[in-house]
């Protein structure tokens, strides 16, 4: 007779086996929209789903172990009987994400297209929720501008408004997405006053930075990202125009953080020439996301720029970017379960399956 721990190492080996048909999967998925093949994409999952009710008939049989009770066995067999079930546990919440996962795959044969940016540009804001960002960003940064960073032609603390903040930031994301879904993502905040919009950006990307030249400002975004548990985030305090560590983001922004229009040149120009082939420039002029006229490099969208690529090339970005979601991902990581075979899906899509 086979034992509950024998059915279990074998429902364990079938979704061993059930990898490579999901990394296959993952391989196109990754594939941005344009090079994507849909047929190959199908043919693909048609493979993996052709394993769907093997996979139930073991989920049956595994649905049948009972929780242990505790007071009913001495301890040593509570942690064996435990931990099976916890197995077991496991493999049913997987075979339960078959259809959402099902659902997400096939966004990706016929994604839907959405603007990166709303057109025309945004005007209407959520008063309150400009008003509660505001008051957040003046307890963020309550110290008085730095005399030499005025000096130095340096503009004021002033916050671009949250809301274009978040459409910028999440069109961001889905360049990003359609450059390649499978990579962490680095964002800095080339003039980052009190800190928040680093705070924000944690929303989107792995890790958020921001850089200051102000020491008083600096010292606030510190302390802000500390008390809010944004561990992760670094404050450099150092000027924007000889900073030496462009490469190491995906993502940069700014917003003017500088008064003449000839200082702004010297910052685009130092960021253009010493950022990575790829990054993505987020670089609004002001709250309606026009564009400085003087930025030369290749345009995604409005105020979203790539570096080191043709406009040609970003104009074909722009089209992958518009066939990916507009909401943020759940990757494997995100879940509350193990993904295990799912985790090469979950990790390489730029679509969910839900919208
Ligand atoms: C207009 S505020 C932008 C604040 C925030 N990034 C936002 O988008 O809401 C500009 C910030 O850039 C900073 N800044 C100006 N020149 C800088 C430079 N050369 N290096 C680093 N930071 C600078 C200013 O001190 C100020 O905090």
């Amino acid at each position: 007779m086979t034992s509950v721990m024998q059915v279990i190492d074998i429902a364990n080996e079938k979704e061993r086996a059930l990898i490579p048909l999901t990394e296959e999967i993952a391989r196109i998925l990754q594939e941005p929209a344009s090079r994507r093949d849909p047929r190959q994409l199908g043919d693909s999952w048609a493979k993996l789903d052709r394993m769907r009710p093997e996979m139930r008939s073991i989920g049956n049989a595994l649905r049948k172990i009972e929780k242990p009770v505790r007071a009913r066995m001495t301890a040593a067999a509570y942690r064996a009987e435990r931990q099976a079930y916890e197995r077991a546990r496991g493999f049913l919440h997987r075979l339960r994400e078959w259809d959402e996962v099902e659902r997400l795959v096939r966004r990706h044969v016929s994604p839907r297209r959405t603007p990166l940016l709303p057109a025309p540009q945004p005007t209407r804001r959520d008063a309150l929720l400009t008003q509660i960002y505001e008051a957040l960003h003046r307890l963020a940064n309550p110290a008085v501008q730095d005399p030499s960073a005025v000096d130095r032609g340096c503009f004021a603390d002033i916050a671009l408004p949250i809301q274009p903040f978040d459409l910028l930031l999440s069109a961001a994301y889905r360049v990003a997405l359609a450059q390649n879904p499978c990579r962490a993502l680095r964002f800095l905040d080339v003039g980052c006053g009190g800190g928040t919009k680093v705070f924000a950006a944690t929303r989107y990307f792995d890790r958020a930075d921001g850089l200051e030249l102000d020491p008083g400002y600096a010292d606030a975004a510190r302390q802000t990202l500390e008390k809010i548990g944004a561990s992760k985030s670094t404050i450099n305090q150092a000027d924007a125009l000889t900073f030496a560590s462009y490469a190491d983001y995906n993502v940069i922004y700014f917003y003017r953080p500088l008064r003449t229009e000839a200082l702004l040149e010297a910052l685009e120009q130092r960021i253009i020439e010493t950022a990575r082939p790829g990054t993505i420039l987020v670089a609004p002029h002001d709250a309606s996301l026009t564009v400085r006229p003087g930025l030369h490099c290749a345009q995604v969208d409005g105020p979203i720029f790539v570096t080191g690529i043709a406009q040609a090339e970003a104009d074909q970005l722009r089209q992958d970017a518009e066939a990916t979601c507009t909401k943020i991902l759940g990757r494997s990581t995100h879940r509350s379960f193990d993904a295990g075979y799912w985790e090469p899906i979950l990790d390489a899509a730029s679509f969910s399956g839900d919208e």
